[in-house]
């Protein structure tokens, strides 16, 4: 074998065990080589053809450009669009020891780090969205104690009744925040206790019972003899999770009215195997979009945000909710009929 000949098996050896794409120009700015990933990304009419033609992005041929004149590796952006969407990917530009041997290019995708990235934004924004609101209204009427009302005790004690009620919509909002944080870090353990979701059920409905009088709602719950509640669960995460159903429903299901909270088994399919245990808590409200539903889930995601923030909500109920059937390796499912009300069925495998 000729020096050359190793050479070349040698670097198709090494660009096929790299699971990104990479390929390699001549010193005249030809793609030589590349690898399956390149070819599936590029694909195979790219071989000997220039750069120029080949990655039309100014960032990356300007850099490719350079690193082919200096011999001086370096980095650049580039945009893949596609029918699916838009994929980053960060190219390092490696210049090879000797000038006629070319230049190497790796693909780095980093499409999932830019989203993951813009979600951290995103919560920063929120999160900070919310907690102003509440702040900024405290530090105008401490403002206005101090001035206006400070020799008007009516006034004085209305306004601190108001400071309270943005204190605790801080407080609450911060515990729901902690509470989302120790879920999601808990996320890959499942949970090894066996605990009764009847009685988890039956306690949210006796806590919730000053907010059942307040709405003139009934809550029913429909257990069949034949159906057995028992499961691997963590209870307090259950708790929350039926409190926070029951609580909306009884917020947004309308004024005296019926909540039913229905058990069943049911067989699962595909990923969810096994017998699951279901428990659908319905109300008789007036439904939610279907635009909607995809997106309750969402961090702070509210279908009237005038109407959830003035009943003490923050928005992360049902994100609380996702996270802790996830865990347990459930799922929620979300079904409504406008004019009607709407379900939410958590299932979880019951054996
Ligand atoms: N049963 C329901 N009927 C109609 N809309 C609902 C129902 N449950 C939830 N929603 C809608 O989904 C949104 C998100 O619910 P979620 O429980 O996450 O937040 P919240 O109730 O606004 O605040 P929090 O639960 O944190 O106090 C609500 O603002 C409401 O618009
Ligand atoms: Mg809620």
């Amino acid at each position: 074998m000729t020096n050359t000949h190793s050479f070349e098996a040698i670097v198709t050896a090494m660009f096929d065990c790299v699971p990104d794409p990479m390929v390699r120009l001549g010193p005249n700015g030809i793609l030589l080589e590349q690898n399956e990933e390149a070819e599936a990304m590029f694909g195979t009419w790219a071989q000997g053809r220039s750069y120029v033609t080949l990655f039309r992005q100014p960032t990356l041929a300007q850099a490719i450009e350079q690193v082919l004149q200096s011999g001086v590796s370096s980095e650049a952006e580039f945009i893949q669009t596609s029918t699916a969407g838009a994929e980053r990917f960060i190219v390092r530009i490696t210049a090879l020891p000797e000038a006629n041997l070319g230049i190497v290019l790796h693909f780095e995708d980093v499409t999932h780090l830019t989203e993951v990235e813009e979600m951290r934004r995103d919560f920063v924004a929120n999160v900070s969205h919310e907690l102003r609101s509440p702040l900024t209204a405290i530090l105008g009427f401490i403002e206005t104690l101090r001035g206006p009302a400070a020799k008007d005790p009516a006034a004085q004690s209305r306004f601190l009744q108001i400071m309270q009620d943005e204190a605790q919509r801080m407080n609450r909002l911060i515990g729901d925040l902690l509470s989302l944080s120790r879920v999601e870090s808990q996320q890959r353990q499942r949970p090894d206790q066996v605990i009764d979701v009847m009685h988890v059920v039956s306690r949210v409905q006796a806590a919730l019972r000053p907010l059942v009088e307040e709405s003139g709602c009934q809550v029913m719950i429909q257990r069949p003899d034949d159906v057995s509640t028992e499961l691997r669960g963590d209870s307090d995460q259950l708790t929350q999770v039926f409190r926070n159903l029951i609580e909306n429903a009884l917020k947004y299901g309308g004024q005296n009215k019926t909540v039913t909270i229905k058990m069943r088994h049911e067989m699962g399919q595909g990923s969810l195997k096994g017998r699951l245990l279901c428990v659908d808590v319905i109300d008789q409200g007036e439904g939610i979009d279907p635009l909607h539903i995809p997106r309750l889930t969402e961090r702070f995601y509210r279908v009237d945000n005038h109407r959830s923030r003035a009943m003490g909500g923050t928005g992360l109920g049902l994100a609380i909710v996702k996270h802790i059937v996830q865990r347990h390796r459930g799922r929620l499912k979300i079904t409504s009929e406008q004019g009607k009300g709407s379900c939410f069925s958590v299932i979880l495998p019951s054996e």
